[in-house]
């Protein structure tokens, strides 16, 4: 198992290309499920969820190539992935499959759509929370289906076809907006969504699907209407830039200091965020070609932080900043309302030096922490990029283990970094 290793005090200056959204291109992946054509993906990110979801589609008998490098693409460009799903063979996805990616789940949307018919794993838990599936399969009940659970598989049948109705959702969630997209699209009639999510991630799927023939509007608000259409089309869709991977390379310049451009990034896909990092210190302005963040050396700032659901503060930035909140010149408040149990970073930040005392969904972050480098090890992915921003500071060497998680969602972190001079190596090997 891979390790990465960093010896913290250095500023970080220089250009970080921001990849594709790993959060687009996952459910962005799965519409390619509701056509026959081919559905042609550009500027997917190089991660191993991304290679792990071809498998899977793979199995329901999605062909999925990775095409190659093409005149004037370097490195850093995404990847461009076609996928045809011709002919679906398979409308079962095994445990085995979803439970190592709770994204998989929402494969159940468009088989059901085009086929009539899924039986789906249910993911069981993961390392931030209980995470129910209850609003995905009120969506689908709503839009005429069947909905049964089986020796932990969820089966999934509308015979006759899905037919357009009203989903009230009593909380926003993604998953759900994004599963009642994809089989509204297809379904009979019309399809009112309220209490919609309006992460970007969305209005990027149902872009993509008005690219397919979809008939969508108000994507991006909270009330979505969908005419469903009898087929949809092949496209081609360029998957946005990563408004998470964006946010956690501007909290690790607010925190090393330095002055690097992000190249790619979009500010109005987190300006939430952007806020809260420039009230903590750090100069954050609109170029041409990206976001340039700098901040000259000295305290930061303590501010306070509640997640919440589009366009509040993203959950999946919250271990980040509050990494950053151990080097504020005073205690901050970090208030997470998304997920239940989303603070496993805490006791890894602890072993670094971070003086944080949880309070139910609430953390309170001492600052002037002093960090030192520490072996550490994290249990999600947003957890373990939070301890690579904390490394960057900390005095000494510190590991983090089970890079794995980081792989799933943050491409070449190490190149990236260590190109603006930090001091960072991937250690291959047993960890
Ligand atoms: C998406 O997860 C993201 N995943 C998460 O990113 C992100 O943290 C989350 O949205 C919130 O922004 C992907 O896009 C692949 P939800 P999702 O449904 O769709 C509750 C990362 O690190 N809920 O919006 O699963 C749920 O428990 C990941 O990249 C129900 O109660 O999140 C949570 O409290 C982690 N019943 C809240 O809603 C349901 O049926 C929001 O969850 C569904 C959700």
């Amino acid at each position: 198992m891979d390790r990465i290793k960093i010896t913290g005090g250095r500023p970080l200056e220089g250009i970080i290309p921001i990849s594709g959204a790993k959060n687009a291109a996952l459910p962005l992946m799965i519409a390619s499920i509701l056509t026959r054509e081919t559905l042609t993906l550009h500027n997917v990110p190089r991660l191993s969820d991304v290679r792990l979801l071809m498998r899977i589609l793979g199995n329901h008998g999605v062909d999925a190539a990775i095409s190659g490098k093409r005149l004037g693409q370097s490195e850093e460009s995404g990847e461009t992935i076609t996928l045809s799903a011709r002919d679906i063979v398979d409308t079962t996805a095994p445990y085995e499959l979803v439970s190592r990616m709770r994204a998989s789940f929402w494969v159940i949307a468009p088989m059901l759509a085009r086929m009539g018919q899924a039986r789906v794993s249910l993911p069981g838990g993961c390392a931030i929370g209980t995470r129910p599936v209850d609003l995905l399969l009120m969506a689908l009940e709503k839009l005429g289906a069947d909905i049964e659970i089986d020796s932990g598989y969820v089966i999934a049948t509308a015979p006759k076809g899905l037919k357009g109705g009203t989903i009230d959702f009593p909380k926003v969630t993604v998953g759900g907006t994004h599963v009642a997209l994809m089989a509204a699209s297809l379904a009979d009639g019309t399809t009112i969504i309220k209490n919609a999510a309006r992460e970007p991630e969305i209005t990027d799927l149902a872009e993509c699907l008005i690219k397919m023939g979809a008939k969508i509007e108000g994507a991006g608000t909270s009330q979505i209407v969908i005419e469903g259409v009898a087929r949809l089309d092949g496209a081609h869709y360029a998957v946005l830039p990563d408004r998470i991977e964006t946010g956690t390379y501007a909290i690790a310049v607010a925190m090393t200091g330095g002055n690097v451009l992000l190249e790619g990034a979009r500010a109005d896909l987190l300006q939430n965020a952007l806020d809260h990092i420039e009230k903590a210190g750090a100069k954050i302005t609109v170029e041409p070609t990206g976001l340039r963040i700098s901040r000259a050396p000295g305290l930061l700032a303590p501010v306070d932080i509640t997640t919440e659901p589009f366009p509040g503060f993203p959950t999946d930035l919250q271990a980040q900043f509050m990494a950053l909140m151990t080097r504020a010149s005073g205690s901050s408040r970090i208030h997470e309302t998304i997920f239940e149990n989303r603070f496993m970073h805490v006791q890894e930040l602890a072993r670094l030096g971070a003086q944080i005392k949880l309070e139910g969904d609430v953390a309170i972050v001492k600052g002037q922490s002093r960090l030192k480098g520490a072996p550490v090890m994290a249990t999600d992915l947003r957890a373990s990029v939070s301890l690579i921003v904390a490394a960057l500071v900390a005095e000494g060497t510190t590991t983090v283990n089970r890079v794995y998680h980081l792989d799933r969602g943050f491409e070449a972190l190490e190149k990236k970094l260590g190109r603006c001079g930090a001091d960072i190596e991937r250690i291959s090997g047993e960890g």
